[in-house]
């Protein structure tokens, strides 16, 4: 805390006598946890670098990954190290000042999947990083990098650990940083969307030993709080799961509330099998972090139908409310609302409408009948049903065929998954994605970027062939297969979907090797999940299904043990024209910042321009992004995240774009920003590859010479 903000407290002191509410940590100077700090609020008080001498910003140091490709991954620093993780998941701790690699860990176990970063804790000369790979959360020695042999089994835990017998074999990771509170780690984890995921518990873990210390069930079980919003005995039900918090937690130190926002009840997109609300699904849940006891939740979706997990942790802040100060949490989402509440009570700052929601008519379904809007702040993307025939992209040269299906596409707000289009905006990825937001926390300003691209969504009823007791001839196991657990992402026809980032697999016999598709099956790369529930035998069969080299066996896939549902999501479609742009009028990405305390936007701006379209210096027209921006006490907001591979710096006050550079490669992660030996750093991890964009392999560091 600087000077002026501890003067400050001491007012608030004397005239609110509450004590001071305005700081949850002290080191708002330093990056030692994800996203800066537990408030998660990518916010800093270091000053050498300002809005008149940020155009003079350039390359301190470059270190050079391993292995290349996309990277999420927001570093911390601790005592003089940069710790964090390549596209690869090995490991990493370099000299702060210089990039000069300390210590490099690569783990037998994986080698693809996504890591955002590392957990830090000490006590004494015991000093330890936490990641994960694969199913395990490893220990290491921060000094050396080594696994430490006292946590867990010779330094991993495993993430099946307290989950049903029933989920032993599915699909788990952890692709953020655990929240150290105390002595225990708090995990978030990614598990599968599908039918057949496993439950997305929330547990915390001991530091030193690696023990399970306490559960949370997400999906709760008979007696517990939720139980009646699910179908009796949802949770013991293979066809019901996920629930999972895979974004990461905030934590208010002070009072020791966790604040963990949780992803949809899978299957994502048909929920025949969970009738009801689905609690806690879709919810911002406050648990006390010494035992994992509830607090409060408010969920954001009922029923989910639409893919529409809560993606990055809230930001803790202080707002003005009747000219009190609260300690509040503010969750974005990706349907571009913020949510506020007071931290210590879950009740919201700002009314929230209980809106009717349109019926399904999809055989089975059940959409939920209503669906909360806060009245403010407004939404930080547009949606769906804004859109008119004159919203076509004045950039499409096929604009009649784009209006056409802009128009006869179901728009409306909370619009159930059917068998025609829905048009989904925003989007799967948001409005806000997993790079989250920043804020000033003593003043309750927002910043957050959003992408504005919409999507289809669209249901079919499973082929006849794949329901159980119906062996098919024409069909083979291993199409069966790719059919119910592949083709929603790399299409029935193997051509996968480019422009969505989903690979083409018609031609993988000529470009991979038989055991790295099996790996990949197994371990998931990037956005895919790891299929491990398959069976040897399926997954052989899988293989040589994609190969073309299938023996004709007249036994068909062990249907018995794959999960069924009636109707099919029929995959991550994008609305382009047809030179593979967004079709809708731009913007396609924006930085917003927004007032808390008023919920008024105070200015918006595009964020990304689209090279080889006209005036991108003067009109640009905003692109994808992924990976958050920081926010500095002196008035910058800097960011990375665009598809046009920029690092940007803007104005926290008006929005103005104050300095852009092109980076070795795209950066789809979060800067972190610190000072060693009296310079002050910004680092990033630039690895490209989302979006089509090409692969890197840098961490690099900014400074003033
Ligand atoms: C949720 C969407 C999704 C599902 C379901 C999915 N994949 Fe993928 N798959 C991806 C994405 C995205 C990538 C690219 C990952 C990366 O490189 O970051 C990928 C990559 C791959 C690759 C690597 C391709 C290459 O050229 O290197 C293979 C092989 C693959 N998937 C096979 C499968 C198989 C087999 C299944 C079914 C068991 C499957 N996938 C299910 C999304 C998915």
């Amino acid at each position: 805390m600087n000077l002026f903000m501890k003067t400050i407290c001491i007012l608030g002191v004397v005239y609110f006598l509450g004590g001071c509410t305005f700081s949850d940590q002290s080191n708002y100077d330093s990056w030692t946890e994800y996203l800066g700090g537990p408030d998660r609020n990518h916010y800093s008080t270091l000053s050498q670098i300002d809005t008149n001498n940020v155009a003079h910003l350039e390359i301190e140091w470059i270190y050079e990954t391993p292995d290349s490709g996309q990277m999420q991954m927001n570093p911390v620093m601790i005592n003089g190290v940069v710790y964090g993780v390549t596209a690869a998941l090995k490991a990493f701790a370099l000299d702060a000042a210089t990039g000069k690699e300390l210590w490099l860990y690569k783990d037998s176990a994986s080698t693809s999947g996504t890591c955002r970063g590392v957990a830090y804790w000490e006590d004494g000369n015991d000093k330890r990083i936490f990641y994960t790979v694969g199913a395990n959360l490893l220990a290491l020695n921060a000094m050396d990098g080594k696994l430490i042999p006292t946590f867990g089994n010779n330094g991993k835990v495993n993430l099946h650990t307290g989950l049903p017998d029933q989920a032993k074999d599915k699909y788990i990771t952890s692709t953020t940083p655990g929240t150290i509170f105390k002595n225990l780690i708090i995990m978030p984890v990614r598990v599968d969307e599908n039918a057949g995921a496993a439950p997305g518990h929330i547990r915390a873990f001991d530091v030193r030993t690696g023990k399970l210390i306490w559960t949370f069930h997400t999906i709760p079980q008979p007696g517990e709080k939720g139980y009646e919003t699910w179908p009796k005995e949802a949770y013991k039900n293979i066809n019901v799961g996920a629930v999972n918090n895979w974004a990461g937690m905030a934590l208010d130190k002070k009072t020791g509330i966790l604040f963990i926002p949780l992803g949809s009840a899978a299957p994502d997109f048909y929920g025949a099998n969970r009738k009801g609300p689905n609690l806690f699904a879709n919810c911002l849940l406050a648990l006390n972090a010494d035992d994992g006891t509830y607090k409060w939740h408010f969920q954001m979706i009922h029923h989910d139908l639409w893919d529409r997990d809560l993606p990055a942790p809230p930001n803790l802040i202080v707002v003005t409310k009747n000219g009190k100060h609260v300690d509040a949490v503010a969750q974005v989402t990706k349907q571009g609302y913020v949510y506020v509440f007071d931290r210590k009570t879950g009740e919201s700052m700002f009314p929230i409408n209980e809106i009717a929601a349109p019926v399904s008519s999809l055989p089975g379904e059940q959409a939920w009948s209503s669906q909360p809007v806060p009245s403010l702040p407004k939404p930080f993307a547009r949606e769906a049903f804004l859109l008119t025939e004159n919203d076509v992209s004045p950039f499409a040269t096929n604009k009649e065929e784009l209006k056409h299906l802009l128009t006869s596409s179901d728009k409306r707000l909370f619009a159930p998954p059917d068998t025609n289009n829905v048009l989904l905006l925003p989007g799967y990825d948001g409005g806000a994605e997993y790079g989250g937001a920043a804020a000033d926390p003593f003043n309750g300003i927002l910043y957050v970027n959003a992408n504005e691209m919409a999507w289809f969504l669209r249901m079919e009823r499973h082929n006849e062939s794949l329901h159980p007791g119906k062996p098919n001839q024409q069909i083979s196991a291993g199409e069966q297969i790719y059919s119910i657990y592949c083709s929603s992402c790399h299409g029935e026809d193997k051509r996968g979907i480019a422009s969505s980032g989903y690979p083409d697999l018609s031609n993988i016999a000529q470009k991979q090797a038989q055991q790295y598709v099996l790996q990949i099956i197994n371990n998931g790369k990037g956005m895919m999940p790891g299929f491990p529930n398959i069976t040897k035998e399926d997954k052989r069969r899988l293989v040589e299904y994609l190969y073309g080299v299938e023996k004709k066996e007249a036994v068909s896939a062990d249907l018995s043990i794959i999960p069924q549902d009636l109707y099919k999501f029929t995959g991550y479609t994008k609305f382009l024209d047809e030179k593979g742009l967004p079709a809708i009028t731009p913007p396609w990405g924006t930085l917003t910042s927004i007032d808390l305390n008023t919920g008024k936007h105070i200015w918006q701006t595009t964020l990304g321009i689209t090279p080889g379209l006209p005036n991108q210096e003067t009109n640009p027209t905003g692109c994808e992004n992924y990976g958050g921006p920081i926010v500095t006490e002196n008035g910058l907001l800097l960011i990375a995240g665009t598809k046009d591979g920029m690092f940007r710096a803007f104005n926290k006050y008006t929005g103005k774009l104050l300095w852009q550079t092109k980076l070795p490669a795209a950066s789809f992660a979060t800067p972190a920003m610190y000072s060693v030996n009296g310079k002050q750093y910004i680092v990033m991890a630039c690895g490209g590859e989302k979006l089509g964009t090409p692969k890197g392999n840098t961490i690099v560091a900014f400074a003033l010479k």
